[in-house]
């Protein structure tokens, strides 16, 4: 396990851990998949959080990764695990069903129940996936970002992510 850092350069572990407690709203949440009203509230709550999820997932790209490879580019040092980090997540996978799932109320019982069913999937093949990607984030890139940005820069730089993910 990587050393921890000074809080005040810990760029990850505040917006993760809002992104954990999203993640377990939706593991706990108990929906009826066979009433419409119940299941059009659930997209509609889970819209906004996978909007969350994909807001997340740009901040770090512009003001993390972005910098992050560049700073390495300077200095003439190729790492290939930070090319392409989020490109292996399947938030994309929901987001999409979530849109199909829009017109669920003039659906059957039992196709809402098969939607409902797929959608839980999709969900948990996400988390599983994004969870040890967060904790990768924390273990690989936050050691890096130490390594190749002064504290000063650090110091700034998670203030901007706080405040981009409106955690100030
Ligand atoms: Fe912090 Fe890329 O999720």
């Amino acid at each position: 396990m990587a050393p921890r850092v000074p809080d005040e350069i810990d760029v990850f572990t505040a917006p993760h851990s809002r992104m954990k407690e999203l993640v377990n709203i939706y593991t706990e949440k108990c929906v009826d998949f066979r009433d419409g009203s119940e299941v059009i509230s659930l997209l509609q709550d889970l819209t906004n959080t996978l909007y969350e999820f994909k807001s997340h997932e740009s901040i770090e790209n512009i003001f993390i990764m972005d910098q992050l490879k560049n700073r390495l580019k300077q200095r003439k040092i190729i790492n290939a695990a930070i090319c392409d980090c989020h490109n292996d997540n399947r938030l994309a996978d929901v987001v999409q069903l979530v849109r199909t799932g829009t017109q669920v109320r003039e659906r059957s019982i039992g196709e809402r129940v098969s939607f409902g069913l797929k959608l839980q999937q999709a969900f948990e093949d996400f988390v599983r996936n994004f969870l040890p990607h967060m904790e990768e984030e924390e273990q690989v890139f936050q050691p890096l970002l130490v390594e190749y940005f002064d504290y000063d820069e650090l110091k700034i730089l998670k203030e901007v992510v706080l405040k981009e993910h409106e955690l100030v």
